[in-house]
C-alpha cells in the first residue's frame, strides 16, 4: 500500500528541482489527453462516460466496483445498455440524459444487482463549440451513508417506543404479579378440587410467560450501554458455539467453526456479542427443528480491508445454515421487533441482534445462499 502511494505521489507533489530524477521531464503533461484519462481512471468517485451513440467512453474502476460489473477488455466501445444491462434504470436514466437532456444532480438510485444505493450527478459533455458529444454519470456509493440515517431513525423509534414500553409495563407488571399471587393463593384454598388446580397452575404459568415478554421487551427497548474492551472475535464466536450447543440438545445438529487465528481485536462488547450469535446459532437449531431436526450451522470469519473513504476495515461474520430457509414476505420483515413465525416466539431475538451489532457501528444483511438454508452476513469495524 505504502509503496503504490509512493509512487503515485510525483504526479500531485510539487516536483523538487534539486531531487527530481531526469525522466520527472518526461510525466504526463497537463494538456496531454493522457493526463485526463488518467485522471477519469484515479477519480475515487464511479465515472461513466457515454458517447452521443449510447457507447461507453470511459469506465473507471469505483463504476465496476460500485456496480458490482467484472472489467472486460472490450468494455470501452460497447453500447451503455449492453454494459448495464443488469442495471436496467440506471441504462434508462442514461438513455433519458443522452436523448432527452434529462440530467439530474444529486439524485439517488438503489441499483438491482448489489443492493447499494448510489448517489448519482449526470453532465451533458460538451465540445469546444457547445455540441454535445455525451454524457457523463458520476456517482459515488451511499450504503454507508443510509445505513447510518436508518440507525439514526431506528434510535428515534426505539427511544420512543422505550418510554412507552416502560410506562406499559410499569401498568401491566404490578396487575401481572398480583394475578399470579392470588392464582397461588386460591390454589392453596382448593386443595381437593384437581380441575381447580390444573386451570390455576395454567393461569400462575401464563403469568409467568406474560411476565417473561413484559421483562424481554423492557431489555429490548433499554438503551443498549456498551462495555468497551478490544474482543477476539474468535474467542467469542467459540463462547458462543459452546454456550448454544449446551443449552440447545443439538441432535442431529452440528456446528461449524471457521475462524482464523490472526483475525486483529475489534473494539466491542464481548457479553453483548456473544448473545448475538448465540441468537443466530439458535434461530438456525429453531429453523431445523421446524424441518427434520438436523442440519449444519456454519460461521465463517475473516478480515476484510477498508476499500472506501469512510468505510473502515472490518471483520465479516458469516452465520450460515442448511435449514428450511425462510418466505420473501418473512425475510422483510425479520428485523422487526415481534416479528415471529413460532409458536413461542416473542421475535425480539434478531431486533436485538441488529441493536447490539448497530451499537458496535456495524452492520447486518442476510443473504440466501444457492443451495437453500439462510445466511446472516455481519461485518463489526476493526476500529473505533
Ligand atoms: N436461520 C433461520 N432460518 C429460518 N428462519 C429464520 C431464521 N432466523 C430467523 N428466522 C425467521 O425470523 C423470525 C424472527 O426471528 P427472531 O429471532 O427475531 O424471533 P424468534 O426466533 O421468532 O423469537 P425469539 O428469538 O424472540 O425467541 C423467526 O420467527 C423465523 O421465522
Ligand atoms: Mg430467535
Amino acid at each position: 500500500m505504502t509503496q503504490t502511494r509512493t509512487r503515485r505521489r510525483p504526479r500531485s507533489a510539487p516536483p523538487s528541482r534539486r531531487t527530481a530524477p531526469a525522466r520527472r521531464a518526461s510525466a504526463t503533461p497537463a494538456s496531454d489527453d493522457r493526463f485526463f484519462r488518467h485522471l477519469v481512471t484515479s477519480l475515487r468517485n464511479g465515472v461513466l462516460a457515454i458517447t452521443r451513440d449510447g457507447r461507453v467512453a470511459a469506465i473507471n474502476a469505483p463504476a465496476y466496483r460500485i456496480l458490482g460489473l467484472e472489467p472486460t477488455e472490450s468494455d470501452v466501445g460497447r453500447t451503455a445498455a449492453d454494459l448495464l444491462a443488469s442495471e436496467p434504470e440506471l441504462a434508462r436514466i442514461i438513455a433519458r440524459a443522452t436523448d432527452g437532456g434529462h440530467l439530474p444532480n444529486r439524485a439517488e438510485l438503489r441499483l438491482k444487482g448489489p443492493g447499494r444505493v448510489i448517489g448519482y450527478t449526470l453532465s451533458d459533455v460538451r465540445d469546444a463549440d457547445g455540441t454535445s458529444i455525451g454524457t457523463a454519470i458520476f456517482f459515488k456509493d451511499l450504503t454507508r451513508v443510509e445505513q447510518l440515517e436508518e440507525r439514526e431513525r431506528l434510535r428515534d423509534r426505539l427511544a420512543t417506543l422505550g418510554e412507552m414500553a416502560a410506562a406499559i409495563a410499569h401498568e401491566v407488571k404490578n396487575p401481572l404479579a398480583s394475578i399470579e399471587v392470588m392464582a397461588g393463593v386460591l390454589k392453596r384454598k382448593l386443595p381437593g378440587s384437581t380441575d381447580a388446580q390444573a386451570t390455576l397452575s395454567d393461569i400462575i404459568n401464563e403469568c409467568k410467560l406474560a411476565n417473561a415478554i413484559v421483562v424481554e421487551v423492557l431489555e429490548y427497548v433499554r438503551p443498549l450501554r456498551l462495555e468497551l474492551e478490544r474482543v477476539s472475535l474468535g474467542d467469542v464466536l467459540r463462547d458462543a458455539v459452546t454456550l448454544a450447543t449446551n443449552t440447545t440438545p443439538p441432535g442431529g445438529t452440528r456446528v461449524q467453526l471457521d475462524a482464523p487465528d490472526d483475525l486483529p481485536q475489534i473494539p466491542g462488547d464481548a457479553t453483548q456479542l456473544r448473545q448475538l450469535f448465540i441468537n443466530l446459532i439458535n434461530n438456525a437449531f429453531e429453523a431445523f427443528e421446524a424441518v427434520n431436526g438436523s442440519g449444519t450451522v456454519t460461521l465463517r470469519a475473516r478480515f476484510a480491508e477498508a476499500h472506501d473513504i469512510g468505510e473502515p476495515a472490518h471483520i465479516v461474520v458469516d452465520v450460515q445454515d442448511d435449514g428450511p430457509g425462510m418466505s420473501e414476505e418473512a425475510t422483510e420483515r425479520i428485523f422487526s421487533p415481534f416479528f415471529t413465525t413460532k409458536p413461542q416466539g416473542t421475535g425480539l431475538g434478531l431486533a436485538i441482534v441488529r441493536k447490539v451489532v448497530d451499537a458496535h457501528d456495524g452492520h447486518i444483511t442476510h443473504l440466501t445462499p444457492e443451495g437453500g438454508g439462510t445466511c446472516f452476513r455481519i461485518s463489526l469495524p476493526t476500529a473505533n
